[in-house]
């Protein structure tokens, strides 16, 4: 009896039917990257011009605070949801898809998670209605995967922290208007002197600085900022003093399976349109999907992004059963940004010539697809994440 009960449970956790309202998400999700985001795209990628209509429209449907309860706005989905819409948009533009999952995983979660009730009612809730777009300012031109080491500081002033420093690729730099500013406030103490602060567009001295020009990912904004004496009320800080490195890791590992789930849809972009092109495309008098060579590359993509899309559902799944999910999002993006990676070169070699070109789209997810192996800790950063946790046991 107990081995049967055992069975039954089994039988439970193995169960990948989506729920209809999970299916429901992914439609709608798929239907807007169709008809909203895929008009212009290559255009804003040769431009690089932010993606503001798509983002307003995401925001009006309730993708920007997906996750966030209704109490504050948000759409009180869940995390497989989540994972489903930003896979649909990722297949036609990972530039709309970097802002959303910014703003959902990093900024909107860490502030329903952490932050006081004030600071939900005054940041969370235009956050979670797409009003406003939030960035994560963890970065630095010498902290990036060594997030300890943050430069910038913030000087208790008693009612207020004087932030000084520069924060360096921050998603969404110019067009965001509330940032969570990672700091050092007491060098002394290490990773339990930093602290984590809200600061918003327009406070005295701030200056959003340079855009970078970048190889993928055209679309979204990615900026220098400068902090120079900004006052930062003491209201600001999320969490006890000292709490902000954790704070960090905590929504870098959620933020994780935003990625992932954005890997796994460029690759899954790539793939479709590899695979249609492939039963169009004739050569030596048949569609180059019957030549053996087209097949076996078409056979890989299919296999590994089925491979990726378990690993980032798992993640989510995980996640929303209050279970750590630490180490299975970092499976997740270490596995799906390499078969990101892979499978928009071959998809770029199935179109041959066509490929190398813009039209055809699939050189713009390739370019898109290297970044998914760096931001939100690079793929280095994960064996260190997985490792350390394979190895407790
Ligand atoms: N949850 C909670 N606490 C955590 C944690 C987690 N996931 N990971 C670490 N911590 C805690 C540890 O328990 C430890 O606390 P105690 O000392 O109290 O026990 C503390 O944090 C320090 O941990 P470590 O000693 O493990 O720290 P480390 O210096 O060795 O670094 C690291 C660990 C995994 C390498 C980490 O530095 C890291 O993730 N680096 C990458 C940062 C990153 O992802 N940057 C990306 C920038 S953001 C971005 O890209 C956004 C965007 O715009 C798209």
């Amino acid at each position: 009896m107990s081995g049967l009960k055992k069975i039954n449970s089994t039988t439970k956790l193995m169960n990948f039917e989506l729920s209809e309202e999970q299916k429901a998400v992914r439609d709608a999700a798929r239907e807007f990257a169709n008809n909203v985001c895929k008009p212009g795209v290559i255009e804003r990628d040769t431009h690089q011009q932010f993606p503001e209509e798509q983002i307003k429209q995401l925001g009006e449907l309730g993708f920007m605070g997906m996750m966030v309860s209704p109490e504050y706005g948000g759409g009180g989905m869940d995390t497989v949801s989540y994972v489903l819409a930003m896979e649909e948009i990722s297949k036609i533009d990972a530039s709309v898809s970097v802002c959303m999952s910014v703003n959902n995983s990093l900024v909107c979660w860490g502030l329903e998670a952490f932050g006081s009730e004030e600071q939900k009612q005054k940041y969370l809730v235009p956050l979670a209605k797409g009003e406003k777009i939030g960035a994560f300012c963890l970065s630095e031109p010498e902290a990036g995967s060594d997030a300890t080491s943050q430069r910038t500081t913030a000087e208790d002033k008693g009612d207020y922290y004087l932030l000084n420093g520069t924060k360096n690729w921050i998603t969404s730099g110019s067009s965001a208007s509330i940032y969570l500013v990672i700091a050092q406030t007491d060098r002394e103490k290490g990773h339990r002197g930093i602290n984590v602060f809200i600061v918003e567009r327009g406070m005295d001295g701030f200056v959003v600085g340079a855009k970078e020009d970048k190889l993928g990912i055209r679309g979204s904004d990615t900026h220098t900022l400068m902090f120079n004496d900004v006052k930062v009320p003491k209201e600001n800080r999320i969490g006890e003093d000292g709490f902000g490195f954790k704070f960090a890791m905590k929504t870098l590992s959620g933020g994780r399976i935003g990625i992932a789930s954005q890997a796994l849809g460029i690759a899954s972009g790539a793939y479709e349109l590899a695979k249609a092109y492939s039963k169009e495309r004739k050569a030596f008098g048949k569609p180059i999907c019957e030549h053996q060579a087209i097949q076996f590359k078409i056979a890989d993509m299919a296999t590994s992004i089925d491979a990726a899309r378990l690993l980032v559902l798992r993640a989510a799944w995980i996640k929303d059963q209050g279970q750590n999910y630490d180490e299975a999002g970092a499976m997740a993006k270490l596995y799906a940004s390499q078969v990101a990676m892979d499978t928009t070169v071959e998809a770029v070699q199935v179109h041959g010539g066509y490929g190398y070109v813009k039209e055809y789209h699939v050189e713009r997810l390739m370019r898109d697809a290297k970044i998914t192996q760096i931001y939100e800790g690079t793929s280095e950063i994960q064996k260190i994440v997985i490792g350390r946790s394979v190895l407790k046991d």
